[in-house]
């Protein structure tokens, strides 16, 4: 066994993807993808060089602190650097300490305010929510753009980067500098009331999305925070459970995207969380903040609090790294006092407002500042740009042959449900936001359906009458699933979901209508998996729609008519039953987080899901053709790629995401059967082949090796598992590890 140094000279800079390819690791590494067609029509032109890439690696990147701060803040570093020394030199301990804390405990004209310095040039923030859009906070009117699940199903990073443009955008145009997003916890089990902020189960697939909405957002010249940081994935409990978790779970599971973040997307904010990790909360916990992101990832930025239940010490809170209480003073008011009494040395002051006016320069808030500009929200670019990532999200489950819905071949769509008309954007939590309109299901299906009738159906169980007008019609659409109502954030709205299960109440309603005979396809939305055991069998198809924003209404009915190609892909599994994940408890103060969830967990017990991550039917099919690794072995430090051949086997053009698995069969590592190592994706006209290449490097194979306190990557038997879900891998190759 090898044990890898935890700093490695960093390597590949961030590179444009082209027709896919995204790329993210356990602890950071290089990645390349890139594809290429070899016949027929495709995205792109013809032929591509494409190349994705991320950054080593180990733990700080191979970043010393001053490499960091030019990672951090470009060619201005030096110049920024002199100013904070000329700031911190003049500004008194009261004028400093007013500027880490938030000004109050409500958003004053629009944004949550922390003070600066207007003597000095030094702006301060305004901050705002969120991660599908600008807050409700802020009094104004927004695109709501598909929660973050559902972006996370688009498995489109590219996709991604325009939507935390677009989302960066609006921000500014309320005056805001600081955006409160992206949500970076991961989703270990769908009961979370907050599983629609998350991208998903898998640290690789969130490292990519994170990465590119925060490059993104940050290019639009808003500060983006990384948040909760971190093991933050319970509501109900969210302001006292201590999260046990061991080191080896902590760092290669619930950690490499927010390291990603840090080091390849330079975000300029983290956020602590409310929970405990280790007995010590998020915003006194030196590990984490201190040790993990401070030291370790050189992080140059600043830490804030969460809101108002986040805090819990003063110098304490400085010492183990939190440089910001929001949203106002409560424990941090008295640092002056601390300063004084010689608890804590202005040195220690000094060097936790270091990061924050380091954001504020660096992202020029004070030479560049948000301007309100009414006109740059719901814009037809961005309503449009919402509904293509509602379409490229929406995730076929199921199609015994009845849809796309042939205008020509119908007369009449009954549409039913519940959620049919009703304007379902998800949670009411600090993720809201307000539209100035909403496109339900049924408005999108009227707007679409061309000379096809649309019936409405009233609520409630089918009345003789309704039976009947659902015998006559050729299909009837149930729409289905979760509201605000069900699942949300704690305490300030819906919290923890009580139960995977569809409610009882809608699935009486479906099974009313499923006996009836007439082809029936169900809608379903919610903010992450339902269970469909039971009730899937009736049915003759199932889109998974989750909350997919103000447009939402349209993309729906593009996919059920088949004006789009459903090409979203599960980015969780979903279970057969409860019983087959891990334990959520919502309710003990203490709980354990143990190394397999999700996919992985599943597959550790030999349990097949009811539908696997990574899953999504097409209206197209692809063939798996042949795998190529350039390598058989594989040299410490080095990297290896797999070119992956498919094709579209179908008559329509589809997008395939390419999953590739890594598995270690003879690893003396307790390990789940396989990992997500990379993925990218293909668009290909029928007939059309295509090859992908995706690239992994080797430090990407490392575990955390708890004795050695490091990464090690085993020298042994690699194998390559490549497919659609991680349960469908029909390309198998292998390489070994040199010591
Ligand atoms: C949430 C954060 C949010 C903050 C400000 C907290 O309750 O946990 O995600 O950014 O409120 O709205």
């Amino acid at each position: 066994m090898t044990r890898v140094a935890r700093r490695l000279p960093a390597s590949a800079a961030p590179a444009a993807l082209v027709v896919a390819a995204a790329f993210a690791c356990a602890c950071g590494g290089d990645g390349t993808a890139s594809s290429h067609v070899d016949s027929g029509e495709s995205t792109g032109s013809g032929s591509t060089d494409a190349s994705g890439s991320s950054s080593t690696a180990d733990d700080s990147g191979g970043d010393d602190a001053a490499a960091a701060r030019v990672r951090y803040c470009g060619d201005a570093a030096e110049q920024v650097e002199a100013r904070i020394d000329d700031a911190l030199a003049s500004l008194s301990t009261a004028d400093k300490v007013a500027m880490m804390h938030g000004a109050s405990l409500s958003v004053q004209d629009g944004a949550w305010r922390v003070e600066g310095n207007a003597a000095l040039g030094l702006p301060g923030f305004k901050m705002l929510d969120g991660p599908r859009g600008v807050g409700s906070g802020s009094g104004e009117t927004a695109t709501v753009f598909p929660v973050a699940i559902m972006r996370g199903a688009s498995w489109d990073p590219e996709l991604e980067r325009e939507v935390g443009a677009a989302i960066g955008r609006e921000i500014r145009s309320v005056g805001a500098d600081t955006l409160l997003a992206p949500t970076l916890n991961i989703l270990r089990h769908p009961r979370w009331g907050r599983a629609q902020e998350s991208y998903g189960e898998d640290t690789v697939h969130i490292g990519a999305m994170g990465v590119a909405f925060i490059e993104g957002a940050q290019s639009e010249r808003v500060i983006a925070t990384a948040k909760h940081f971190a093991a933050n994935s319970i509501e109900d409990t969210r302001f006292v459970v201590d999260v046990g978790i061991d080191e080896r779970t902590l760092r290669e599971i619930y950690l490499p995207h927010f390291f990603r973040a840090v080091h390849d997307a330079n975000v300029g904010a983290v956020m602590s969380a409310y929970n405990q990790v280790n007995g010590q909360y998020c915003d006194v916990n030196a590990v984490l903040l201190r040790e993990i992101l401070g030291e370790d990832w050189q992080f140059q930025g600043f830490v804030m609090s969460d809101w108002l239940k986040g805090t819990h010490g003063d110098v304490e809170a400085v010492r183990a790294g939190l440089d910001v209480e929001m949203p106002r003073g409560m424990h941090f008011s008295k640092l002056a006092d601390a300063v004084a009494d010689g608890e804590l040395d202005e040195a220690e002051l000094d060097e936790s407002l270091r990061g924050t006016l380091r954001a504020q320069l660096c992202f020029e808030l004070d030479s560049d500042p948000a301007v309100p500009d009414a006109a740059a929200r719901e814009t037809e670019a961005h309503l449009e740009l919402a509904e293509r990532v509602a379409e490229r999200g929406m995730v076929l489950l199921r199609n015994e042959g009845v849809l796309p819905l042939d205008r020509a071949a119908i007369g009449e769509i009954v549409v039913a449900g519940p959620l049919a008309d009703l304007p379902n954007i998800g949670d009411e939590g600090s993720s809201a936001v307000e539209p100035a309109e909403v496109v339900t299901a049924l408005e999108g299906i009227v707007d679409r359906a061309g000379a096809v009738t649309i019936t409405p159906l009233a609520a409630g169980l089918p009345t003789p009458a309704d039976e009947a007008i659902i015998a006559a019609a050729d299909v009837v659409v149930v729409v289905l699933g979760l509201t605000k109502d069900d699942e949300g954030e704690g305490v300030i709205a819906a919290g923890d979901r009580s139960s995977l299960a569809v409610p009882a109440a809608q699935l009486e309603l479906l099974a009313a209508i499923t006996a009836i005979g007439t082809p029936t396809v169900v809608v379903l939305e919610g903010g992450g998996p339902l269970l469909t055991a039971g009730w899937i069998e009736d049915t003759d198809a199932v889109l998974m729609a989750w909350y997919p924003g103000l447009r939402g209404g349209y993309a729906i009915a593009d996919i059920l008519f088949g004006d789009a190609e459903p090409s979203g892909r599960l980015p969780a599994s979903v279970p057969v039953a409860e019983a087959d994940l891990p334990e959520f408890d919502n309710v003990s103060e203490s709980v354990a987080y143990g190394y397999l969830h999700g996919y992985r967990h599943l597959d550790a017990n030999g349990t097949a899901a009811a539908f696997p991550f990574g899953y999504g039917l097409g209206y197209t099919t692809f063939s798996y053709d042949a795998i190529a690794l350039d390598t058989d072995e594989l040299e410490q430090g080095g990297s290896f790629t797999a070119s992956i051949e498919i094709t579209n086997t179908g008559s329509r053009t589809g997008i395939e995401t390419v999953q590739l698995y890594v598995a270690v069969p003879d690893s003396s590592f307790v390990r789940a059967p396989r990992d997500l190592r990379a993925f990218g994706q293909l668009e290909l006209a029928p007939g059309a082949s295509g090859t992908l290449d995706l690239t992994v490097a080797a430090r990407d194979l490392a575990v955390w090796d708890e004795h050695a306190d490091g990464w090690v990557i085993e020298p042994t038997t690699y194998t390559v598992q490549v497919g659609s879900s991680s349960a469908t891998l029909p390309l198998t190759a292998s390489f070994t590890a040199q010591p």
